[in-house]
């Protein structure tokens, strides 16, 4: 077998405060293999940014570790781009200086030209040059992901990246992840609270308890695409699913 490109080992995680002690993650493993799409699915609370936090090497596990390409996770690296679930984009800069921040030394033209491809992509055209304050939260979020898409990133951890979109704009970016996905085949590692989010996305969801967190149970998404949402194959692992989180499938 090959060696995974993400081995997230035996990871405890507990946060101590003045007199409080709170237990996180208990004991998480798995493995994600190069060019796998994986959607971690789980109740609010439950430690999902936490562990993709401590996988993009920004926190450090109470016990265990995580490797990627078989090398022990120190700290965040330049290929592996996080979008967070809350705006992580530079107030002082503007949408276009904040897609192009990680381009590091390209000729001007050719940072303009990518800069450009990924403000059109998320359709923020017209607003190259705001400043965040000016922008909605749904479009932060969009310079968020356009910035993650610009640098060609090795590993792509996600968390929430859509939550505070709109719908519309929601099922655009999804099939635009999915479009970059199916061509360049990063790894990705996806954040949702939203089950269809997870099926029409993830070639496999992990789905967590409630805290501390462990693993519920792993589910692969053999679906081919583009998928269809009222096929009885998807049907059937929503139900799964909603089976496994107890969330009735039908009002
Ligand atoms: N830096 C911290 N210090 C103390 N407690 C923390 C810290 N970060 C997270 N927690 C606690 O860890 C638990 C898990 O938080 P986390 O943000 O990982 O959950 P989540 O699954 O991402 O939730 P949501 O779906 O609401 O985003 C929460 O109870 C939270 O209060
Ligand atoms: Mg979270």
């Amino acid at each position: 077998m090959d060696r995974p490109k993400i081995d997230v080992r035996d990871l405890w995680k507990r946060f101590d405060g003045q007199g409080t002690s709170i237990e996180v993650l208990s004991g998480v493993s798995f493995q994600v293999h190069d060019g796998e799409f994986v959607c971690f699915l789980g109740p609010s609370g439950s430690g999902k940014t936490t562990l993709l936090q401590i996988i993009g090497g920004f926190d450090a596990p109470s016990r265990g570790e995580v490797l990627v390409d078989g090398e022990v996770v120190a700290g965040p690296h330049p290929k592996r781009i996080f979008v967070f679930q809350e705006s992580g984009i530079f107030p002082w800069l503007q949408v276009r200086q904040n897609i192009g921040l990680g381009l590091g030394e390209l000729p001007p033209l050719e940072r303009k030209r990518i800069v450009s491809h990924y403000i059109e992509m998320v359709g923020l055209s017209g607003f190259e040059a705001a400043y965040p304050h000016e922008l909605s939260g749904g479009m932060k979020q969009r310079v968020q992901v356009a910035r993650a898409l610009a640098v060609n990133p090795d590993v792509l951890y996600m968390d929430e990246p859509f939550g505070a979109l709109d719908s519309l704009t929601r099922l655009k970016m999804r099939a635009e992840l999915v479009r970059i996905w199916e061509r360049e085949r990063r790894t990705i590692l996806f954040v949702t609270h939203d089950i269809d989010e997870a099926i029409q996305l993830a070639t496999t969801v992990i789905v967590f308890t409630p805290r501390p967190t462990r693993i519920q149970t792993v589910i692969e998404v053999p679906l081919p695409r583009p998928r269809d949402l009222e096929s009885p194959a998807y049907l059937a692992i929503k139900e799964q699913i909603c089976q496994e989180m107890g969330v009735p499938l039908r009002i």
